[in-house]
């Protein structure tokens, strides 16, 4: 089990259990700092000769404090030359210093001051939240305690020892909520498909209303009635029922059109009659993330009372094998009128995405659309696992998203999107084939999406590397990472709240 995080901001004078300080080059402290580190006596300046450690990035310095003082260990942290950090930064070195608080220990002091001096209070806030992230993990089925469990304690007692702990714990408040919104994505992404099917998602999804975000749940009769042949086709052959959930948050002001999220929700992708391989399908139980971020930011949005007008919609499915499954040659009618004729059943995501983008345009009319999901391995393939896909018909939305990535860290690449590539989309017998062969399969995934937005503004981003399996970071140990909550709760408190 992992201990719960009881989080504080206090004074610089406020010392308990593991006391982490950050130094730049040549083992220079802030201010507040030095004074702390006097107390231990040149302990510090020994034991910094004795490991070769300068403060360069990336590395720390582990000491059991000398009596005198009353805490039981000091780490000091290496935050290499000194510049002004961005938030990035700043998210990073508390995810690292958070790594630093051993597993036994049941309270720590992070002293909030890099080299350069104090930390502003939203500075202060970023530390906690790459704290909040690393602290995170998904042990809920893990019912056999391990024998070093024994010695970890409930809960940790973590504080920000900084200048002004009342202003910190106010900006604590934004912050705060959106490492709730993280959290709640990357558990929705960790559920196994048998636990969080479609309806147990919207169930989940619809819990939001505790925070007044207002959720409607549609279901496949509502949806027939739509005219949403492409999302129904992907979940006919399912166990499960699929569902449309629309959440909305009112923040901003009366009849100023929202900005609108739209998830792929695919709770378990098998592939269909195009059946995957066996190596690696249990990682398709994630093929919702993109719907699991849309939901951690409407968390994120209403916890902090956000000043806009949001649209969170996520096509929920499941793509199964079955006697009733869509068949490879089917034609199916989206909600739009288009056509589409599925060559391959595992090109679903962006069939559920026809319909949902075509359906939000339509009924909300918003100022830009924003969709995301595990779109395609292609994207893989490009990418990696550091940056998510950017498609969008809008250079300011694009843009936007760009500088925001890179300010929460969470960061955007930019692909092309342009009609040469529409050709690879034709189909002999409906206005459109679902794949267009292996080359620039991201690509033309994002070409077919672009025919469901008309005009509104719009982006994609394609989170199949980001959003799962991603490799371990210093804000994320666990499988899901809740890529895109902070990203897009930047965008939006940047340019469109007032
Ligand atoms: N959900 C997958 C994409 C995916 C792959 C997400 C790996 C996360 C990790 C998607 O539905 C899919 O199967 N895409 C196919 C498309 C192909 C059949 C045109 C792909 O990428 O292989
Ligand atoms: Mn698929
Ligand atoms: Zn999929």
């Amino acid at each position: 089990m992992a201990a719960a995080l009881k989080l504080g901001f206090t004074p610089f004078t406020h010392r308990r259990g593991v006391l982490i300080l950050f130094c730049t080059e040549n083992l220079k402290f802030g201010p507040a700092t030095r004074r702390i580190a006097a107390q231990l006596g040149d302990t510090l300046r020994r034991a910094a000769a004795a490991e070769r450690f300068t403060g360069k990035t990336g590395s720390s310095l582990d000491v059991i404090a000398p009596s005198g003082i009353d805490v039981p260990r000091v780490v000091v942290i290496g935050t290499g030359k000194q510049t002004a950090p961005t938030s990035r930064d700043l998210i990073k070195l508390g995810g690292i210093a958070m790594g630093k608080v051993p597993k036994t220990a049941p309270a720590a002091t992070i002293v909030a001051e890099l080299g350069s001096g104090a930390l502003k209070p939203d500075q202060v806030a970023n530390l906690a939240l790459g704290a909040r992230l690393r602290a995170y993990s998904f042990d809920r089925y893990k019912t056999k305690r391990k024998e070093d469990d024994e010695q970890k304690p409930k809960t940790i007692d973590l504080n920000f020892a900084c200048a002004n702990p009342s202003a910190a714990a106010k900006a604590w408040k934004g912050r705060g909520a959106v490492a709730e919104g993280v959290v709640l994505a990357r558990d929705l992404v960790n559920e196994p498909g048998n636990v969080l099917f479609p309806g147990e998602f919207a169930r989940r999804a619809s819990t939001l209303s505790k925070l007044g975000v207002v959720a409607e749940v549609l279901d496949v009769a509502a949806m027939r009635k739509l005219g949403m042949g492409a999302l129904l086709g992907v979940g006919q052959g399912a166990g499960h029922e699929s569902k449309l959930v629309v959440m909305r948050w009112n923040g901003g002001k009366r009849g100023v059109a929202p900005v609108a999220f739209i998830g792929k929700g695919v709770c378990f992708d098998s592939g269909g009659l195009s059946i995957k391989p066996a190596q690696n399908m249990e990682d398709m139980k994630g093929d919702m993330a993109g719907a699991a971020c849309v939901v951690g930011l409407m968390h994120a949005l209403a916890a902090r009372r956000a000043k806009v007008n949001v649209v969170g919609a996520i096509g929920l499915v499941e793509n199964m094998p079955d006697g009733k499954a869509q068949r490879p040659g089917d034609i199916v009618t989206t909600m739009s009128g288009q056509t589409i004729e599925i060559i391959n059943t595992d090109a679903e995501g962006r069939l559920v995405l026809a319909d949902v983008l075509h359906y939000v345009n339509k009924r909300f009319k918003p100022k830009f659309m924003i969709n995301l999901a595990t779109l395609t391995g292609a994207i893989i393939v490009a990418l990696g696992q550091e940056f998510a896909g950017l498609f969008s018909n809008d250079d300011k939305l694009a843009e936007r998203l760009s500088k925001a990535g890179e300010a929460t860290g969470e960061r955007v690449w930019r692909m092309p999107l342009t009609p040469e590539y529409d050709k690879m989309i034709d189909s002999k017998f409906a206005d459109m084939k679902n794949t267009g062969g292996r080359s620039g399969g991201a690509i033309t995934a994002a070409q077919l999406l672009a025919r469901f937005v008309d005009k509104t503004p719009w982006a994609h981003l394609d989170i199949a590397g980001t959003g799962l399996g991603s490799p371990q970071s210093d804000t994320n140990k666990s499988w899901a990472s809740g890529w895109g909550v902070q990203l897009l709760e930047r965008l939006v408190e940047d340019h469109y709240e007032r």
